[in-house]
């Protein structure tokens, strides 16, 4: 940790040392300081709008369901009864109760136990205290976000100059389209660090993005919980005016440009093994036009992918050799990478003390 000087300014600072991408007890580090204290976006408002729409994964490690209430409102809760710890819902659909499936100990939409059949005799047994935990939910634009620090501060105020420059771009009309889940060989920050890098790789891994957007006018923008990369994009079907790239930390990403947006959700499975998780928006979704748009922008989007991926990879297979251990930054388009760095460090720490 010590070798990574937060407080130099980017001109003389050095890069994160190799071994924050490929120590074991760093990544544990990061699963406690990093990820279970950061909103993360599990799910889409779209898919949990009726009462009983649900959706249960294992991110970060914990069992977690998310689920719309009788009331409309969705909630989170560690998807685990409180009998004897089964998992009670898996994938994605509508239920009218969370059963169960070991003994049928069942909750309501609200996480309330409902029914702890043959419990006859037991004592000292108070259902309103069998509840099932919960977990912080927000919801923000488009997306359902969860919290497993009970202490997390909330989410939507931090984001608020993000939100007034999103809406501009009219983000509320977008609708979800579909989504891509890619994997790869690289710790999330290789990934990451590859997007805040200012645009410097675009003209050489994605040469044909390169020639749409106008570099010169490329800036970054910090701010404490996200960082804002904008440029102009020379008139084309997909691009066109202003591309906004915005990163969440520690890991969620949104491009809008044109009439779509596409987002990143990056999820750590190993200290050198990566989940990206794309999903597509777009202003218009309906009829064989609009289809044949989100086509051939998802063939574009994932060519990029590819080529983010690739170079990613490789980048994790230099910083594993005895042949590098720190670089340096390009004090002029690298700043959101340094900013990423310096949040990181301060949150490591933190995690240490
Ligand atoms: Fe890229």
């Amino acid at each position: 940790m010590s070798s990574f000087d937060a407080a130099a300014p980017i001109e003389s600072a050095a890069t994160p040392p190799s071994s924050w991408y490929t120590d074991e007890d760093l990544f544990s580090l990061e699963r406690e300081s990093v990820f279970a204290k950061t909103w993360q976006p599990v799910a889409r408002v779209d898919a949990l709008r009726a009462p009983g729409d649900f959706l249960a994964g294992r991110w970060f490690g914990e069992p977690i369901v998310v689920v719309c209430g009788r009331d409309g409102i969705p909630r989170a809760f560690y998807n685990v009864c409180r009998h004897h710890g089964a998992e009670i819902l898996t994938g994605a659909g509508r239920v009218d109760e969370l059963r169960c499936p070991y003994h049928g100990w069942s909750y309501d939409l609200d996480g309330r136990l409902r029914k702890a059949p043959r419990t006859a005799g037991i004592r000292d047994f108070d259902r309103e205290r069998m509840s099932l935990r919960s977990l912080q939910l927000e919801t923000w634009g488009p997306f359902v976000f969860v919290c497993t620090d009970a202490a997390a501060v909330p989410l939507a105020p931090r984001l608020a100059p993000l939100e007034s420059r999103l809406e501009r771009s009219r983000w509320r009309d977008l609708r979800f389209a579909t989504r891509r889940t890619y994997e790869m060989a690289c710790n999330w920050k290789v990934f990451v660090d590859n997007y805040l890098d200012g645009g410097y790789h675009v003209p050489s891994v994605h040469p044909e993005l390169g020639s749409d957007l106008d570099l010169a006018t490329y800036a970054t923008e910090t701010f404490e919980h996200f960082s804002l990369q904008s440029a102009r994009a020379r008139e084309s079907e997909r691009l066109g005016g202003e591309v906004l790239y915005a990163w969440l930390y520690p890991g969620f990403m949104l491009n809008r440009y044109g009439p779509v947006l596409d987002t990143h959700w990056v999820v750590p499975l190993a200290v050198d093994r990566t989940r990206v998780v794309c999903d597509f928006y777009f202003l218009e979704t309906e009829g064989p036009e609009a289809e044949r748009f989100i086509e051939r922008s998802i063939r574009a989007s994932d060519a990029i992918q590819r080529e983010d991926i690739a170079i990613s990879e490789s980048v994790q297979r230099g910083l594993s050799s005895g042949g590098y251990d720190r670089g340096r930054y390009a004090p002029r388009v690298e700043t959101a990478m340094h900013h990423f760095h310096r949040r990181l460090y301060a949150d490591l720490r933190a995690g240490l003390d």
